[in-house]
């Protein structure tokens, strides 16, 4: 642990203002609410480095691909997620005396991320010149109650000032991704008007012709008393500004109230944005900060009641699986099909808001055992839309007759990124895409979902893996050559078992579920094999074949699986052996040194080990989890949780604990030194399933429940929610017991350590611990 932000149980702490540090901190105290999301920027001005961003979920802009030698194939555009108009600007000067954090003489500065009222305040106090000091804190926070509105408090208390202070609340559109490829501003300004008091600024997208309207009003307090100026107006391009001058003596506050209201034309229709935005704002101010700010606030209180995860005798571990289970609920809330979850959230501009394999690998198991069904659903069902765009995809690639390759990073179902090895290699994007059909129907036995969407995804996944899938005359198998696995730092291998177990399962899968469908319901399946002209006897025979006789590499002095041909050619010298300095690998070596290495960036035979659990016996598991976490760098984030839930499953809980604590607090004690970047969103779900799964060892199998817990040395006990089906409930587990709690109205059914309990609605069952 780096120790940098302050541990406590539901706050995030920042002591002292550090310039150098400054990108980090917006990361880690970003707001968002599944709507919009804001990086911790400071309200005033701030000359220093810092990455500007205010992010609206959905609005991307298609930036024109740049690489060095183009290739057939490329996509031709990297989506980003928009750094739209900067909303929360309040720039202050003291008798005309602009504040400047980065030129202010700073006594002291504190910052903190309120976890369990969703809101970030600053408060420090800084002598802006001799006789100038003041003590300036602001509050901030994005409603959950009304996503579209975000609020900031802004007090200025003078200690040894008399004279006049002046805010300036603006907005500002002149803004730019600093990841543009070709330096260009993606933003238009379409109208603007301020008036006293309030201004809306609109501004359009290029190309993807988005219309946001960001609007803004004022209140403001002196010594606790609304006090009315007639505030100044400045207006000019992609700029609407109120000025406010008033005279402050020591030992008085001056208060602004700065109200927001940001609507999109993905949910608004673009001519009534400006209007709406003021009914909006007008709706708002009627309310009032205290008003809107309790309703946000009970907003967090319902989500903690069914959320939280406490953790006793480990403050550190608390802290952050609470700052986990925030920013996760902070990015999506499962409201909108048309929505996503990006790997870096709302907290940065890398890896484009777009969506990637992280969804349905990490966020959807999340999902599935926290949120009621239809949250899962619409994850699934924003892939069933993009399957049209899917089987152009693969078009583009040189496939036919319906096989369909997902994209590895997409906005709107088309490829978007321009890395090869990255998007066109990961081709196991698409098994995990097949996977989540089977991991939402096992969690809610939602039948239906098979028959009205999901077989038509699955049959095009297979005929992708069944054309992908090539004979080899040397091994008398089939292989699946020129792949990246979920391990990137291994690029156009040949037989990499993950890829090739799951695709093998997905044909599995798929055939079994058309041969149960065909006999419970040919209408159906009829009319769906006549829309996608599939012709099953033809296509399942080679699918079949494939089946039979796909190649798996295996070590078998080891006996273990091989994460690709030719791995053991390769020097095997445990990451310990790496020092110190040189870690994380991608940031010291060359990418050449890296392929070459037997280093594994993140879970691979191990992701196969996790998903398929239940066709593996324990020795299998164990024997593979000993040689391959060994060579792991865990240098993606999505690494450490899946082998600390395999830890769990092994018995090697210390090694589980070590794991959990790297991923809980990857982003907060900066392991990857990548922070600066963003928050690691995708991730975060993955340390969730690390308690949940990992050490509550839970499982949703056949639509039935089981749990298998397992304790820490280090912990007292820890307790935490989940769903299944529509029954919420709580486990707590200590040393000597563990305690369920049926938090609904229906009979929750479960296996504990293999025995079968019933619980009655609103009742808790005690069992005795038993050690593993
Ligand atoms: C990982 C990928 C992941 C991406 C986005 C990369 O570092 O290797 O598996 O999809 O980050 O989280």
């Amino acid at each position: 642990m780096n120790n940098y932000f302050k541990i406590d149980e539901w706050l995030v702490v920042e002591e002292g203002f550090n310039p150098e540090m400054n990108r980090e901190a917006e990361s880690v105290f970003s707001l968002g609410n599944g709507y919009m999301g804001q990086r911790a920027n400071f309200e005033e001005k701030y000359s220093g480095d810092s990455l500007r961003g205010s992010y609206v979920a959905g609005v991307y802009y298609p930036d024109k691909t740049r690489v060095g030698w183009w290739k057939n194939g490329y996509p031709e555009y990297f989506a980003k997620v928009l750094n739209a108009p900067n909303w929360i600007g309040v720039d202050l000067s003291v008798d005309g005396q602009s504040v400047d954090l980065a030129n202010a003489g700073i006594i002291s500065f504190r910052r903190i991320l309120n976890l369990k009222e969703g809101y970030l305040e600053r408060s420090f106090i800084i002598t802006v010149s001799k006789n100038k000091t003041l003590e300036i804190s602001s509050r901030r926070f994005l409603s959950m109650a009304e996503p579209d509105l975000g609020i900031i408090r802004y007090s200025v208390k003078s200690v040894d000032f008399a004279g006049t202070i002046d805010f300036t609340g603006y907005i500002d559109g002149d803004v730019k991704n600093e990841d543009t490829n070709y330096g260009k501003k993606f933003w238009k300004e379409v109208s603007r008007e301020v008036s006293s008091c309030s201004g809306v600024f609109t501004a359009r997208t290029l190309k993807t012709d988005f219309h946001v309207s960001s609007g803004m009003c004022f209140e403001l307090t002196k010594n606790k008393k609304p006090i009315t100026i007639n505030p100044g107006i400045i207006n000019r391009e992609k700029y609407i500004a109120n000025t406010f001058s008033v005279s402050i003596q020591p030992g008085e506050e001056l208060v602004l109230y700065k109200y927001v209201s940001v609507l999109s034309s993905l949910n608004n229709r673009k001519e009534s944005l400006v209007d709406d935005v003021k009914l909006r704002l007008k709706r708002a101010l009627a309310k009032g900060f205290e008003k809107l700010f309790s309703e946000h606030v009970n907003e967090w209180k319902k989500i903690w009641s069914t959320s939280d995860i406490v953790i006793e005798g480990d403050p550190a571990a608390q802290q952050a699986i609470r700052f986990n289970i925030f920013h996760l609920n902070q990015t999506y809330t499962g409201k909108d099909e048309r929505l996503n979850i990006g790997p870096k959230g709302f907290t940065g501009e890398k890896y484009g808001g777009s969506t990637y394999w992280d969804t349905e690998a990490f966020v959807l198991p999340f999902f599935l055992k926290t949120s009621e069904q239809q949250v899962g659903r619409n994850l699934l069902l924003y892939r069933y839309k993009h399957l049209e765009k899917s089987i152009s995809n693969a078009e583009k690639l040189g496939f036919r007759d319906g096989a369909a390759l997902y994209p590895m990073v997409t906005m709107n179902g088309e490829e978007c990124h321009n890395e090869w090895e990255i998007t066109f290699e990961e081709i196991h994007r698409n098994g995990a895409i097949a996977f989540a059909v089977y991991n939402y129907i096992r969690h809610t036995c939602d039948d239906d979902y098979m028959t009205d969407y999901g077989l038509e995804v699955l049959i095009a996944i297979s005929r992708f893996w069944s054309q992908r899938s090539t004979y080899s005359d040397n091994l008398r198998k089939y292989v699946i050559l020129g792949v990246t696995g979920p391990n990137e730092y291994e690029n156009n291998v040949s037989n990499n078992w993950y890829t090739n177990f799951l695709a093998v399962w997905t044909m599995n899968y798929t055939l079994k579920n058309i041969e149960l469908l065909q006999k419970t319901k040919p209408g159906e399946i009829k009319a769906l094999f006549r829309k996608i002209k599939f012709d099953f006897g033809k296509e399942a025979v080679r699918w079949k074949e494939i089946i039979k006789d796909m190649y798996y590499p295996v070590d078998k002095n080891r006996n273990v699986f091989l994460q690709q041909d030719g791995f053991l050619d390769k020097e095997l010298n445990p990451a310990s052996s790496i020092p110190p300095a040189e870690r994380p690998i991608n940031q010291h070596w060359s990418w050449d040194r890296i392929l070459r290495s037997c280093y594994i960036k993140q879970a691979d035979v191990l992701q196969g080990m996790y998903v398929f659990e239940d066709q593996f016996d324990s020795e299998t598991i164990k024997r593979n989890f000993d040689f391959y976490e060994p060579l792991t760098v865990h240098e993606s984030s999505l690494s450490a949780s899946i082998h600390s839930v395999i830890a769990s499953r092994i018995g090697y809980i210390e090694k589980a604990y070590d794991l959990y604590l790297r991923t809980a607090r990857l982003d907060l004690d900066d392991y990857n030194k990548e922070v600066a970047d963003g928050l690691h969103i995708t991730s975060m779900a993955g340390t969730w399933l690390a308690i949940v799964e990992g050490f509550g060892g839970m499982r949703i199998n056949d639509c039935k429940l089981f749990l298998n817990p397992q304790i820490p040395a280090k912990w007292k006990s820890y307790s935490f929610h989940a769903r299944f089906r529509d029954v919420l409930f709580e486990v707590k587990v200590s040393g000597k017991e563990v305690e369920v709690r049926n938090l609904s109205h229906k009979i929750l059914q479960l296996e504990l350590f293999d025995k079968k309990y019933q619980i009655k609605e609103v009742e808790t069952m005690k069992v005795k611990m038993i050690k593993a």
